[in-house]
């Protein structure tokens, strides 16, 4: 399924997320063109382009981004450390969904549309990071993580 079309996001969020992302492994789930990924390059210990569109992963893959052609929700997301998200409100629902039933643990950070529960509930985040300009950010940040075994 597709979720959202492909509108790369805004180059500030490159600054935003690079404390969310300094030496982690980075899956971004939907990258495009692999502009904001390649970016993250410079900053994560690696990073992991998913794109459902052939010819865009093509493109992710061209620039030497290791690159994963297919739905993000077929994806396994264990190795990653931070989830990188930009895909409209059913895309954030249905990977929450995913990620809930998964038990998957790390960071996920969403550009616009926070992680919902089944009944499109909000999930309450851990941070938010809001940008007044133009054009406003927001994104919604969730770290799940394990629990300490006594
Ligand atoms: C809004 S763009 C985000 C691009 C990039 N992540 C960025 O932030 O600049 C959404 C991208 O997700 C891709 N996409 C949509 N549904 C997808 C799915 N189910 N699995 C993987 N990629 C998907 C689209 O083809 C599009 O390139």
């Amino acid at each position: 399924m597709i979720y959202a079309p492909y509108v790369p996001s805004d180059r500030k969020i490159n600054w935003l997320i690079e404390p969310y992302i300094e030496n982690k492994i980075v899956y971004d789930l939907g990258a495009g063109e692999g502009i904001l990924a390649c970016n993250m390059v410079n900053t994560a210990k690696s990073v992991v382009a998913v794109e459902i569109d052939k010819d865009k992963a093509s493109i992710c893959r061209s620039k030497g981004l290791e690159t994963i052609t297919a739905n993000f929700m077929s994806v396994d997301l264990t190795p990653a450390d931070v989830l990188y998200v930009y895909q409209g409100y059913i895309g954030a629902n249905h990977l929450a969904n995913k990620l809930q039933i998964e038990e998957w643990k790390g960071t996920v950070i969403c550009n616009s549309y926070p992680l919902a529960d089944i009944l499109k509930k909000p999930k309450e985040y851990s941070e938010m990071i809001s940008y007044k300009g133009t054009p406003n950010i927001n994104l919604f940040i969730y770290h799940y993580k394990r629990k300490k075994i006594k």
